[in-house]
Parts: C-alpha cells; structure tokens; sequence
C-alpha cells in the first residue's frame, strides 16, 4: 500500500496471544455505518485476490465469534485489509467497530471464495459490480496486476444508498489512478483499462438509480458506449446483498451469460456481501 500511516508502535511491540491473532495495525471510519481496518498478514498467508477468511473476536462466552470477509487487500500487500459494515446490535460488528490499532482480531487463514480470475474463462471485457460493502473482494481485484493483464476493460460499479457510502471505493480508485506507486506496479496503460461507475439510490449524485435498473434500460451500456454484454466478450463477478444478487444473475443470464465456478470457469461468478 501506499497510503500514507502513523507509525504504531504499540503494534511492533505487541505479541499476538490469541489462536490465530493478528493486530490492528489501521482502522478508517467513513460513515456510522461503514469502516475499514488492516491489519498484520501471516507469512503463510496465501490468497487469490477476491477471496474471503473468517475474521472475529473472542466472545463474551469465551468464543470466537467468526464471520466471513472478503481480503479487500491484493495478494502482493505485506498487511491484510477490510471493509466492514457497522451493525449497532449485530453480534461482531457491534464490537469489531471498535477496534484500534494495537488491538488484535482472530483470523483464521484458510482463504477461499468463487470472486476469481480462476473462475472465470478468459474474456475481453470485466465488470465488477458491487453493492455496500460488497465492493471489498473489488478493493483487493483492482489492486492485482493480473486483472488488467487479463482484460482488455475493467469496469467497476458501486451502488450505495448515499454519497459518503461511496468514500471507501472513490479513494481507492482516485489512489490507482494518482499514485506513482500504484502506477509503477500495475502499469499506467493497464489503469487506463479501469472505468468507475458510482451510482447512489437515496441520495442526489451525478449517477443515481439502481445498478440493474441502469443495465436493463440501456444506460449503462450507453454511458460506457458498449453495444451489449455477450458471452462471446464479457465477464461479470457480482457482490452485494441477496437481493441484488439475484436481481444480476437473472440479468446476467438473459444476456447468455452463464455462472462459473472454480472447479468450471465460466462467464460470471457470483457471492454475497458481508452484512451482519
Ligand atoms: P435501494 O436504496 O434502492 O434499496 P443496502 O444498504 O440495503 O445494502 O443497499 C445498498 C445498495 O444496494 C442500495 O443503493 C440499494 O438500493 C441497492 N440494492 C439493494 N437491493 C438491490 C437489488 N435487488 N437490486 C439492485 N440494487 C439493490
């Protein structure tokens, strides 16, 4: 990463005591309902960029109390990140929101996940379409050198209910695109692949409406000035809630698109966001 952090010393000193504990080495709050957080990577950690762990915390029974999460850092980054929705009464998230850096979490590191390029056939065209928090498997994506080798355009869609809810994904992208780092490592001509395409459905913004009302009315396929989604070109992973979900799948189907999976790579893949 290239981002600019505080030294913590707090967390070069502290020796991990839990079962698979890493520790908090960064934590960002963008809405009351949105947050993200880094932490230390195990040297064996070995993940494909768009694939989950189980991240949580001791319970107050003594227990982990796991969930799944998408590493929405890429496979070549030393820390781990992710991006985490806030729920006020939810099991986790009601204390993981507190965390700081210095603080440990569990992480048990067996990765996995159908958010692959393994999963996908080769194609010319990738559409990654997120909703909430359903864009972290993306954060991780379009960090890999490997998804601009792949395609010939990469376009990313994030649909939130409000603008700020979009910070998280603005700055990763607006940081692709500015950073000479970032630069450096994926190629200035492999981010010149790279469209993102922010909507929000509750808030006024230049882009509004839902992602699938956009599809099937044509105005996504005109503001990019793309004739049609074919499997003959494109390729499509979808993250979001279950309803969105499935709203895409049928879209993506009626198209002639049809879902892939690691052991059979096909045109689109498919996998809930993280929201309790
Ligand atoms: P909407 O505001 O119209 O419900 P949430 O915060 O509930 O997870 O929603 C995140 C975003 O996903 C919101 O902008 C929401 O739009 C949108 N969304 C929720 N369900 C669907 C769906 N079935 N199809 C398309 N977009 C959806």
């Amino acid at each position: 990463m290239t981002e600019q952090r505080p030294v913590n010393e707090v967390t070069a000193t502290k020796a991990p005591t839990l079962p698979d504990a890493q520790t908090v080495t960064d934590v960002r709050h963008y809405t009351d309902r949105l947050f993200s957080f880094r932490t230390t990577r195990p040297a064996s950690l070995r993940f494909r960029s768009g694939e989950f762990v189980m991240i949580g915390l001791l319970g107050d029974n003594g227990k982990p109390l796991l969930r799944a999460y998408s590493i929405a850092s890429p496979s070549w980054d030393e820390e781990l990140e992710f991006y985490s929705i806030k729920v006020q009464d939810g099991p986790l998230t009601s204390k993981l929101q507190h965390i700081k850096p210095g603080d440990q979490v569990i992480l048990r590191p067996k990765p996995v996940g159908t958010l692959v390029h393994d999963a996908l056939l080769p194609g010319k065209r990738l559409w990654l379409f997120a909703t909430g928090t359903g864009f972290a498997p993306f954060a991780s994506l379009l960090r890999d050198p490997e998804t601009y080798e792949r395609f010939e355009q990469v376009i990313v869609t994030h649909t939130c209910r409000e603008v700020a809810e979009l910070t998280y994904s603005r700055d990763l992208v607006d940081n692709l695109k500015s950073d000479e780092l970032m630069q450096e490592l994926l190629g200035q001509e492999h981010l010149a692949k790279l469209t993102y395409y922010p909507t929000t459905t509750r808030e006024q913004s230049p882009r509004m409406g839902r992602i699938t009302t956009l599809l099937k009315d044509g105005t996504l396929l005109e503001d990019m000035g793309i004739d049609g989604i074919s499997p003959d070109t494109d390729r499509a992973m979808v993250c979001g809630s279950m309803g969105l979900n499935l709203d895409l799948k049928e879209i993506l189907e009626g198209f002639g698109l049809e879902e892939g999976a690691n052991s059979d790579p096909k045109h689109y893949v498919v996998e809930k966001a993280f929201v309790g």
